[in-house]
């Protein structure tokens, strides 16, 4: 070093000390504390060696130079840390001056062995911090040849209580971005378990086809992406994107949802987007919008096939931009918002006659999410209805024993063609009909689902005609004809009954006498008597 004067030595020290807590990430903090030293003290070499507490050794965090395979060795050595000219300063807590290295007993040759060169003079100063001692900072041999000098070791003791809070401070900071990275990782784990869990017990689901619903709402609810939600109605949309966004990182934000179908074409827009007080008639006051208001949150956009083609330009710009325009207003806002849409039309099917915006159908269906039909998942139906009883009979205040399995082939072999929506109003139908005590019988179903013939439609939509049973296939008497007597009418009612238990079941008697809740020799004995074959 050109002895600086007084002045210039403060202000050298005081820069470095700026500069040094300017850093806060280790692997650019050491090299630059290496270069300042280098440069202040006309050293050629100047290493920084860190404290492993737990190990109670000196090792190197970083290491420059030339020669790859030294830079490997150096930084693998480690040290005791009480060995060597750094150890002898480290134990003591004081700085050290050395000018014939070679000849001090205290010298560790390990680090000359590896680097190659040969150490003369040496002046290592212990790093201690707030949390005791954290290393050693060494400057080896003055270029051109001469020792370090008292007023050498003097500056580098003084820049050393800089340079031990900053080494400090990047070591706190790594550990609170480490500690930082493993919570986001616990986080993200937990949001999936809660996914997994809540989503579980409210979604009845057992099957394959359900499997892949689930997998799919729990990488949903793990990312922001735009879903489309489909399914036909009753299949549980919903209750679908109310579980991603329940198990999702906006879950504490707001949940809007808006039924594109069931808001007015000239309303929707200003619903949505909001609008300035004065921009149409009625509107007396400023309405921020429900893009606004959920803002942070989920918009769930439902009937998406039935939002206007302008609205759906509209609607892209949120998605691309997070922008929406207020009617009445030309500046645009930012919003932060989640979109879940659901559709039960095939969405595909009307962008391509003209009906949904390419566009928008692309940034929709990136990530689509199908829900099958119940009739393609009947391996629930006696789950979901005994889900259904318990919380309709909770409603009722009723003890309902359970279901007849007659009554629960019934609903097995249904079709549903409103799907879960409408086997959930057809327990809640025959929980209210079931005495108390008693198990839910088919009588109790709607004559749509018991297949009564009044109620058939035809293959035209009307009802059908009267089916004919018996072996000549005479046209056989209503069975609610009045005046009839009572065995009578139970006999009829029990032919037809038993004639579509068995088309039902494509006559197979064993299916059919199960479905019926009595053995085959019982059916097959009925059968004779009323001549069904
Ligand atoms: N997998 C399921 N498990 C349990 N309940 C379900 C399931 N799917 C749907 N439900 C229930 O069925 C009913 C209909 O569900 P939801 O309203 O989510 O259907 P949707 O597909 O949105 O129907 P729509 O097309 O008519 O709007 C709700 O009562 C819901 O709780
Ligand atoms: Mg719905």
């Amino acid at each position: 070093m050109t002895e600086p004067s007084d002045a210039a030595h403060f202000r050298l020290l005081y820069d470095l000390g700026c500069a040094f807590s300017a850093k806060i990430d280790l692997p650019e903090l050491i090299p630059f504390v290496i270069a300042k030293c280098r440069e202040a003290l006309d050293a050629e070499g100047v290493s920084v060696m860190l404290l492993d507490q737990e190990r109670n050794e000196l090792y190197f965090p970083y290491v420059s130079g030339e020669d790859a395979r030294v830079r490997d060795r150096l930084s693998h050595l480690r040290f005791p840390s009480d060995v060597g000219i750094a150890g002898a300063a480290l134990k003591s807590g004081r700085a050290i001056l050395v000018k014939d290295a070679q000849n001090d007993p205290r010298f560790y040759p390990g680090v000359d062995r590896e680097t190659g060169i040969t150490t003369h003079s040496i002046i290592a100063v212990p790093l201690a911090s707030g949390r005791g001692k954290i290393g050693v900072v060494e400057v080896v041999n003055r270029r051109g040849g001469a020792s370090f000098t008292d007023q050498d070791l003097h500056f580098l003791e003084a820049v050393s209580g800089s340079i031990a809070i900053a080494i400090d401070n990047a070591q706190l900071y790594a550990k609170l971005r480490d500690s930082e990275q493993n919570l986001r990782t616990q986080v993200g784990v937990l949001r999936r378990d809660l996914a997994r869990n809540d989503l579980f017990t409210e979604i009845v689901g057992t099957g394959p086809r359900m499997a892949e619903v689930f997998r799919l709402m729990e990488s949903a609810a793990a990312s922001a992406i735009t879903v489309l939600i489909e399914g036909e109605t009753g299949t549980g949309k919903e209750l679908v994107a109310r579980g991603i966004y329940r198990a999702s990182a906006r879950s504490e934000a707001p949940f809007v949802a808006v039924n594109c179908a069931a808001v007015p074409e000239t309303l929707l827009e200003s619903e949505l987007f909001g609008h300035r007080r004065g921009s149409f008639t009625g509107a007396v006051r400023d309405n921020p919008g429900l893009f606004r208001a959920a803002d942070g949150g989920v918009v769930f956009l439902d009937e998406i096939a039935d939002m206007p083609t302008p609205m759906q330009a509209k609607l892209l710009r949120v998605l691309e931009e997070g922008e929406v325009v207020p009617v009445g207003e030309s500046f645009p806002s930012k919003v932060d918002v989640r979109v879940l849409a659901a559709t039960n039309r095939d969405l595909r099917a009307e962008m391509e006659n003209g009906a949904f915006r390419e566009d928008l159908y692309y940034r929709l269906g990136a990530f689509a999410i199908k829900l099958p039909p119940l009739r393609e998942r009947r391996e629930d139906i006696p789950l979901l209805a005994s889900r259904f009883i318990s919380i309709a009979s909770e409603r009722h205040h009723k003890r309902v024993s359970g279901i007849d399995q007659s009554a629960l082939d019934l609903l097995v072999s249904f079709d549903w063609p409103g799907n879960i929506r409408q086997l959930r109003n057809e327990i809640e139908r025959a929980v209210a009909l079931t005495r108390d005590g008693e198990a839910i019988a088919a009588d109790y179903f709607s004559p749509v689902v018991r297949g009564a013939p009044d109620h058939l439609p035809g293959p035209n939509g009307q009802k059908s005609a009267p089916r004919t049973v018996g072996r000549a296939g005479s046209e056989r008497a209503s069975t609610t004809e009045a005046g009839k007597p009572l065995r009578e009418a139970r006999a009829a009612f029990e032919a037809e009954y038993i004639s579509e238990v068995l088309a039902r079941n494509q006559g197979n008697v064993s299916k059919a006498a199960r479905a019926l809740g009595i053995s085959r020799p019982a059916l097959q004995e009925k059968m004779k008597q009323y001549a069904l074959r």
